[in-house]
């Protein structure tokens, strides 16, 4: 769908924002492949599939709403990452973006490593078998029991965050006679182009230590002096969603400038960088994204470069990439309820879910695309909201798109590039009752994260 002006408006153009006029797609039952999954196509009978199966045959089997992983395609974009980054880096999948046992499994298979910010992360890798001393440990705020789980399992890095951080994973390690490797997370005073609440390495954010005003230097003077810690690299995130490289070579430059002060400092050759996740995934046709090879060599040269001119050895560089491995590879399935017309206002097409499977338009105002897949159709385009079934007028999936103008209740439609962060983040809002993550491939569907039950809601109500 464009975003641009379009002369001849769509229907209900006067409520859009000033100067958006959509143009309807040419073809409504086209499926961009910049916003589906790979495996996705329309059968001859005009049914969407994934993985080979039809999705009123997912419907049936497994209900709606539902998200529907395309297996292969995960492989192949863990994999993509993985060559692009050769044998002289480390991709941690952020499994923030979304984690199961499967997906530790398929990414151990494709030889990533992962990155978990919560308990909750590094249980299940561990799991699922993911070795210990290939998971990076993150967050702002661990506890100690967090941090002695992390360093007892063996976890290949903790990501330091704040002063007290250091002392404290120092003395969790020492009293468990262990050292442990660590990395120092820093800001290094990047607006990043994206969502205010998804953007890290301006200054004033809670993540990191700043670069700015020697915080940075100070970090490392005190990780240096610890006996319980190994300091081993610098880490940098600058954000999420960010199509933009400018950020990130800024990032990688000012990231090596300390690696220098720091030799010059302690004589000491800090030996790995991590410049974080962040790359962004098309939701709407309009967005273009880049390649994990484009995204590896621009880094690596930037790395390179600067390290030469530091006269430094270049680090092994790692990145955390999630949104940009899962993202694009599932999409949300929905039945449509009810359909209300508002005239000259808008029109509203509500499904059976909502906030509680994607949060991201309403917290993001994110944007995202949506299709008829249960059949095709030669009816107009028209106009609409897709909204879902909570108690909240913000209860947005997709804000503004074209479906055809005979769409009825009971059509199934679907909603592209969900893979990341939707799962994750989904709610119990209303009791709705969070919906399973079905992988599909080659012709089979199975379930990996199953759908709650009322008995699962009524379970944690002991009161
Ligand atoms: N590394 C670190 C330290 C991070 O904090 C994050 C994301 C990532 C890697 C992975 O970023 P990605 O490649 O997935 O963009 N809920 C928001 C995104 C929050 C991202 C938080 N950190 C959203 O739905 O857009």
């Amino acid at each position: 769908m464009s975003r641009s002006a379009h002369p001849a408006g769509p229907r209900h153009a006067d409520v859009l924002p000033e100067g958006h006029y959509f143009a309807p797609p040419a073809d409504l039952n086209a499926l961009d492949p910049k916003v589906w999954a790979h495996t996705v196509s329309r059968t001859d009978d005009g049914v969407v599939s994934v993985g080979g199966v039809e999705v009123t045959t997912l419907a049936e089997e497994f209900g709606t709403p539902a998200y529907f992983l395309d297996e292969a395609d995960f492989r192949a974009r863990a994999r993509a990452w993985r060559t692009a980054f050769g044998h002289d880096a480390d991709v941690f999948y952020a499994g923030k973006a979304f984690l199961s046992r499967a997906v530790v499994r398929w990414l151990h298979e494709e030889g990533l490593n992962l990155d978990v910010c919560s308990g909750g992360e590094l249980a299940t890798a561990l799991s699922a078998g993911m070795p210990a001393d290939r998971i990076a440990f993150h967050g702002n705020n661990k506890s100690a029991e967090e941090i002695t789980t992390a360093v007892e399992v063996g976890v290949g890095r903790i990501v330091l965050d704040s002063f007290q951080e250091i002392v404290r994973v120092a003395h969790i390690a020492r009293s468990l006679g262990k050292r442990q490797r660590v990395q120092i997370r820093v800001t290094v005073g990047v607006e990043a182009h994206t969502h205010e609440f998804i953007a890290t390495a301006h200054e004033d954010q809670k993540f990191g230590i700043a670069l700015a005003d020697g915080q940075a230097a100070e970090a490392v003077r005190r990780a240096l002096s610890l006996d319980g810690l190994e300091l081993v690299g610098i880490h940098s995130h600058i954000g999420s969603q960010i199509f933009d490289m400018a950020g990130f070579e800024v990032a990688a430059r000012r990231v090596v400038s300390l690696l220098a002060a720091v030799r010059d400092e302690h004589g000491v050759e800090l030996p790995e960088i991590d410049l974080g996740g962040g790359l962004g995934i098309a939701y709407t046709s309009d967005d273009d994204p880049r390649e994990p090879h484009e995204i590896a060599k621009a880094l690596s040269e930037i790395v390179t470069r600067e390290c030469e001119a530091a006269k430094l050895r270049t680090p092994r560089i790692s990145v955390e990439p999630g949104r940009a491995i899962v993202g694009p590879t599932a999409f949300t399935l929905y039945e449509v309820g009810t359909i209300k017309s508002l005239d000259g206002l808008r029109t509203y097409v509500s499904v059976d879910g909502g906030m509680s499977d994607n949060i991201r338009t309403a917290l993001y105002d994110a944007e995202y695309s949506v299709a008829l897949v249960s059949r095709t159709s030669e009816a107009e385009p028209m106009l609409v909201r897709v909204v879902g079934k909570h108690c909240e007028s913000g209860d947005i999936v997709v804000k503004d798109a074209f479906l055809p103008s005979d769409l009825a209740p009971g059509d199934l439609i679907a909603v592209p590039a969900t893979g990341a962060y939707c799962r994750s983040m989904a709610s119990n809002y209303n009791h709705a009752l969070r919906p399973p993550v079905v992988a599909v491939s080659e012709g089979a569907a199975r379930v990996i994260v199953r759908r709650e039950t009322e008995e699962d809601l009524l379970r944690l109500d002991v009161g």
